[in-house]
C-alpha cells in the first residue's frame, strides 16, 4: 500500500530534484481575483508569472494545491469526480518546455525509484489542431521517443486537449493528458479509446504559450510556460488499485463513520455525502459562511445537498454525522493523511467549522420536510395532469418557490425531479430568480418607476393588503376568523387572527393565491363616512369600532371594472386609493401567537410597473 502522505512527499521531492522550489497552497477563495469564485487549479494564483512577471522563487515551482471545481458537481457520485480535491502541480515560467515536462512526468510515474506504475497501462492524448493553434506533433513525437505506440496516442480537439484560460481571458494552451488503465481484470487494450472510462485521466501537462484576449483571440505569449496538474485522489486510487477515489485512504476513515450511521446502501448518496462534507469543511476552514450569494451559496449548496442525501440513507441526525466526519477529518487517528499538517486552518477553525455546519443544518431542517412534501405534491399533480412523460415538467415558478421558500438549491430540485423522471424548467427558474433579485434590489433601494418612492407608500400598501388578507382568511378558513392584532413595517405585515389550529400548506397556498389574484386586478378603494349601525349593516368588519365613535370610516376594496367587493372594513386608514398589479404577495411565516390565535407574516415584492395612488397620506381620518 502506498500511503497518501508518502505519495505526496514523493511528488514534491521528485520536482525538488529537478530544481523546483516548493510553494505553499493558495487559499480556495482567491485573494484579489474577482474573475473566479474559487481556485480551480494550481495555476490560478500564478497567472501574473505565466504572463511574464518574474516570480521571486524563480522559474521552476511545484506544489500541492487545494482546489474546488463545481462544474463537476453533477458528476460527483461516480468513481472519479470530486468537488474538492488536491492537485499536484509543477510549473515552468519560460524555462523548460514540452520535452522536459513530458519526460519528467513519465519518469515520475513509471520508474521504480518513484511510483513504478505499469508503462503498458499508460495512454496519452495530444491536441489535434485548429484555426487557433497547430496540431501538437511535437508532444506526440516526444511520447513516441519515450516508446508510446501510435495506437496509444489520441489527437483530440480543443474541448479535450486545451486548457485555460481560468477566467475569460489569460494564459492557455494545448495540453497532453496522461491516462491510466484501471481495470484490474482485463489487460489494457492495444488501442487507446478515450471514451472507455476504464482509461482514467490522471495528469494534464499544459503548454501555455497563448494569451486569450477579450476579443477571443489567441496571441502568443512572450514566454513559453508549462503548467501541469496531477489529480491527487485519482493518483492514490490507481497506485493502490482501487476502483474509486472513495475507496482510497483519503475517504475510507470517513466512510467507516458514515456506515455506522446507516443501514441502507446507496453508493451515489454515500459518495455525495463524503465529497460534499469534505468540501464544506475546507470552505469553512477559510471562514466562509453559508449564504445566498456567490461563494456562500456554493457552501450552502454542498451542505444542503449532503443533508438531502443523508435522508436517502435514512440518517436522521445530520448534525451528529457532520460533527463526527469533521472530527475524523481533522483529528482522526485512522487517517494516514494528516490534513491538518498541510492545512493548519482546519485545526485553527475547527470550532467555527462545526458551529456553522450545525447552524446551517438547523436552518435547512426547518424547511426540508415541508419542501419535500411540496415537491412531491407538485410532482404528483404533474403526473396526473400530463400523461406524456416527455412533457412532464416542473415549472420555473415552482422550482423558484422551492428555492425561495424552502431553501432548495436548484440542483436538489433537479435531483428530486430526476428521481421521478420529471424535467425542470431551468430557464424559467433562472428568469424567476433574476426577477426576484431585481425586484428585491429595487425595493431596498426604493427605485420605483412613477411611484412615491418612500416607505410610507409601502406601509400604506401593506395596510390595504391586510384588509384583503383578512377577508381572504375568512373566506378560506371560515367566519370564525377575526382580526386580533396587526403590525406593519415597510418590510412586512404581521396579522394575528382567531383560528383553532395550524394552517395546512394547502391553505397557506390557497390564501396566498387568492390575495395575489385580487391584488393583480384593477382595484379601487372607496372611503365613506357613515353611522356605525349603517356600517355594520353593510357587513363591514368593525372589530375596533368602539375606537371611532358614532361616525365611522368604512373602506371598501372593490374591482374597478366589475364592482366585485373584496373587503369592507371600518378603519382609520391610511389606504391606497386605487391600484393595478401591486406585485407579488407572499406568506413567509405562519405560527401560533397565543392559544387559539395564529400569526401570519407576509411580504410583498412590489411590481415596479404597478400603478398605485395613495389616499389619506399620513392622515388617520
Ligand atoms: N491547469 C491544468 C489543469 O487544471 C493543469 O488541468
Amino acid at each position: 500500500m502506498n500511503k497518501p502522505s508518502e505519495i505526496r512527499k514523493k511528488f514534491l521531492q521528485f520536482f525538488e530534484t529537478k530544481g523546483h522550489i516548493i510553494i505553499p497552497s493558495a487559499p480556495l477563495i482567491p485573494e484579489n481575483d474577482p474573475t473566479v469564485l474559487f481556485t480551480t487549479a494550481g495555476m490560478h494564483p500564478l497567472v501574473p508569472f505565466l504572463l511574464g512577471q518574474p516570480h521571486p522563487a524563480g522559474k521552476r515551482l511545484a506544489n500541492v494545491q487545494k482546489c474546488i471545481r463545481t462544474v463537476d458537481i453533477e458528476e460527483v457520485g461516480d468513481t472519479i469526480h470530486n468537488t474538492f480535491f488536491e492537485m499536484l502541480g509543477n510549473w515552468s515560467f519560460g524555462d523548460y518546455f514540452k520535452e522536459k515536462s513530458i519526460n519528467w512526468s513519465w519518469e515520475f510515474l513509471t520508474t521504480k525509484k518513484w511510483l513504478g506504475l505499469d508503462p503498458n497501462r499508460i495512454a496519452v492524448s495530444c491536441f489535434a489542431g485548429d484555426e487557433d493553434a497547430p496540431k501538437d506533433e511535437d508532444a506526440a513525437d516526444i511520447w513516441r521517443r519515450i516508446g508510446i505506440k501510435d495506437d496509444k496516442i489520441a489527437f483530440l480537439s480543443k474541448d479535450d486537449n486545451w486548457w485555460g484560460p481560468a477566467g475569460q481571458t489569460g494564459p492557455c494552451g494545448p495540453d497532453t493528458e496522461i491516462f491510466y488503465w484501471i481495470d484490474e481484470d482485463n489487460p489494457a487494450p492495444k488501442k487507446f479509446d478515450p471514451i472507455d472510462n476504464r482509461w482514467v485521466e490522471i495528469w494534464n501537462n499544459v503548454f501555455m504559450e497563448y494569451n486569450k484576449t477579450k476579443a477571443g483571440k489567441y496571441e502568443p505569449l512572450t514566454q513559453k510556460n508549462v503548467d501541469t496538474g496531477l489529480g491527487f485522489e485519482r493518483l492514490v486510487m490507481v497506485l493502490n488499485q482501487k476502483r474509486s477515489i472513495y475507496e482510497t485512504e483519503l475517504f475510507t476513515p470517513l466512510n467507516v463513520i458514515l456506515q455506522k450511521h446507516t443501514k441502507k446502501t446507496d453508493i451515489k448518496s454515500e459518495r455525495i455525502i463524503l465529497d460534499h462534507t469534505r468540501t464544506a469543511i475546507f470552505l469553512l476552514s477559510e471562514k466562509l459562511t453559508p449564504s445566498n450569494l456567490e461563494h456562500g451559496y456554493v457552501l450552502r449548496k454542498v451542505i444542503r445537498r449532503a443533508i438531502r442525501r443523508m435522508r436517502n440513507l435514512e440518517i436522521k441526525d445530520y448534525q451528529d454525522l457532520f460533527k463526527k466526519l469533521t472530527h475524523e477529518l481533522i483529528n482522526g487517528k485512522n487517517f494516514d493523511y494528516p490534513y491538518i499538517d498541510y492545512y493548519p486552518e482546519l485545526k485553527t477553525n475547527e470550532n467555527f467549522i462545526v458551529d456553522e455546519l450545525v447552524k446551517e443544518t438547523v436552518r435547512f431542517e426547518k424547511v426540508l420536510e415541508k419542501g419535500i412534501k411540496e415537491f412531491n405534491k407538485s410532482a404528483e399533480q404533474i403526473k396526473q395532469k400530463i400523461k406524456d412523460p416527455n412533457k412532464q415538467v416542473l415549472s420555473g415558478r415552482l422550482a423558484f418557490k422551492l428555492y425561495d421558500t424552502y431553501g432548495f438549491p436548484i440542483e436538489i430540485t433537479k435531483e428530486l425531479a430526476d428521481e421521478k423522471n420529471i424535467k425542470v424548467d431551468i430557464k424559467g427558474y433562472q428568469k424567476a430568480y433574476q426577477q426576484h433579485q431585481e425586484l428585491s434590489k429595487q425595493a431596498t433601494e426604493g427605485k420605483f418607476k412613477g411611484g412615491l418612492a418612500d416607505h410610507s407608500e409601502i406601509t400604506t400598501i401593506y395596510h390595504s393588503l391586510t384588509h384583503i388578507l383578512h377577508s381572504v382568511l375568512r373566506k378560506t378558513l371560515g367566519s370564525h376568523v377575526e382580526q386580533k392584532g396587526s403590525n406593519i413595517t415597510a418590510e412586512r405585515l404581521r396579522f394575528d387572527f382567531s383560528h383553532p389550529g395550524k394552517l395546512t400548506l394547502a391553505q397557506i397556498d390557497e390564501i396566498q393565491t387568492q390575495v395575489n389574484r385580487i391584488i393583480s386586478r384593477d382595484l379601487e378603494i372607496i372611503k365613506e363616512k357613515m353611522a356605525l349601525d349603517q356600517a355594520l349593516a353593510k357587513g363591514a368588519l368593525g372589530l375596533f369600532a368602539d375606537k371611532y365613535g358614532d361616525k365611522v370610516t368604512v373602506y371598501t376594496i372593490q374591482n374597478k371594472q366589475t364592482g366585485e367587493i373584496y373587503s369592507t372594513e371600518i378603519c382609520g386608514g391610511p389606504h391606497i386609493k386605487d391600484s393595478q398589479n401591486i406585485g407579488s404577495f407572499k406568506i413567509i411565516k405562519e405560527e401560533s401567537s397565543s392559544a387559539g390565535i395564529r400569526r401570519i407574516k407576509a411580504t410583498v415584492i412590489l411590481n415596479p410597473k404597478r400603478s398605485t395612488s395613495v389616499r389619506d397620506w399620513g392622515s388617520r381620518n
